[in-house]
């Protein structure tokens, strides 16, 4: 593809946004959860830009940005009463709900299906880009597939200057993890990916939402085609070190890959920074209890695995509920299949 000179605009500087957008360029705008990589949706040409400048494979079907609630039947529906609840309860905000696609959206956007991913964002910068250009924005999270996704403007501009128009500086993203996914297709209503909305939250709001986005689940043939690629993954070999509470299990796996003469990387909770042994680079999630500083630094703290230039990182794991299903969802997938258990290994670690 042609190398682009990639412009870096502040909030203040939106016009230029609109105009590129306007004309069927790429630009990556910031959202509460990550930063998007937007572009016009109804705009085949624009959309092809996208998937280009990701390296996103074509079934993978992209989110769209919508201002308001009252546009969002020129794009999809009906959707069941229960649907338009988890509007009112939380959009603008990090839910996206899978809805029947109008002819409109083209199929490009939808991955070849027929329906859609719709969201009303929160972040202010994003709102006036979206009100501003008049447009329906698609937008994965703007990162090159497979890497973590950019919750800074320098991560997007680490990952695609050259690749795209333009990147519009908002700081930091709030949240840090993308938005949840619900299908709202089919009862019961079926979560594909947890993020900014928890389980809990949904399923305070209607009865029935299940969870499609866990290890079982994910055994049958994914209804989300995301699900199914590896993601989140830094250069460096990501390793989850699950039940090991006192870090026992992750401290010699620390130690081994030390002893290989590896530059190795600890991720843990802030009261397990002293059990990391000598030598290793300390990536401190936050205090246990604040779940969602993790989440906002989780990215990161994975991409400052490879400024550091590490071979290897341990993780440590999470209880795997509330906003924690989604930092460990994000974990999991970074790890690929590397995935260690204190409990199975205790007996081989106490001898
Ligand atoms: O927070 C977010 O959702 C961010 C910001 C920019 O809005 N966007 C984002 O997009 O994370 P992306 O493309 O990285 O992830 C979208 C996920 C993928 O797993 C995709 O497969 C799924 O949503 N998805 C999109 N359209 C779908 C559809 N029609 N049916 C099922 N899953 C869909
Ligand atoms: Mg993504």
């Amino acid at each position: 593809m042609p190398r682009l000179e990639t412009k870096l605009l502040t909030p203040d500087q939106m016009a230029d946004a609109v105009r590129l957008l306007q004309a069927g360029e790429v630009v990556a705008f910031p959202t509460e959860t990550v930063y998007g990589l937007g572009a016009n949706a109804l705009d085949t040409d624009a959309i092809a830009k996208i998937f280009a400048a990701k390296g996103r494979p074509s079934d993978n079907p992209l989110i769209v940005h919508v201002y308001q609630r009252s546009q969002i039947h020129q794009i999809a529906g009906p959707w069941d009463s229960d649907a338009g609840k988890l509007m009112n309860a939380f959009w603008p905000g990090p839910l996206t709900l899978v809805l029947p696609k109008q002819e409109v959206v083209p199929v490009s956007v939808s991955g070849g299906l027929a329906t859609v991913a719709v969201r009303i964002p929160s972040h202010p910068v994003a709102l006036r880009l979206l009100e501003e250009s008049a447009l329906f924005l698609a937008a994965p999270s703007a990162n090159v597939s497979g890497r973590p996704s950019p919750t800074r403007a320098e991560h997007v501009w680490n990952d695609l200057h050259g690749r795209i128009a333009a990147v519009l500086d908002g700081g930091l993203c709030g949240f840090g993890l993308e938005s949840s996914v619900v299908d709202c297709t089919e009862k019961p209503f079926r979560l594909l990916r947890p993020g900014g909305v928890t389980l809990e939250a949904l399923q305070a709001c209607v009865s029935g939402v299940i969870d499609g986005s866990s290890a079982a689940a994910s055994d049958e043939a994914p209804r989300s085609p995301g699900m199914k690629y590896q993601h989140y993954a830094p250069t460096a070999a990501v390793t989850l070190v699950i039940h090991d509470p006192q870090l026992r299990l992750l401290r010699a796996r620390v130690e081994t890959a030390q002893s290989l003469g590896q530059r190795v990387g600890a991720m843990v909770v802030s009261e397990n920074v002293a059990l990391v042994p000598a030598g290793a680079m300390v990536l401190d999630m936050g205090p246990r209890d604040d779940l969602s500083r993790i989440a906002q630094s989780l990215f990161h703290l994975l991409r400052e695995a490879d400024a550091y230039s590490l071979d290897a990182v341990f993780v440590e794991g999470l209880p795997e509920t509330a906003l924690g299903r989604a930092i460990m969802n994000r974990l999991r997938k970074a790890a690929g299949g590397r995935i260690l258990n204190g409990h199975e290994t205790q007996g081989a670690d106490e001898r």
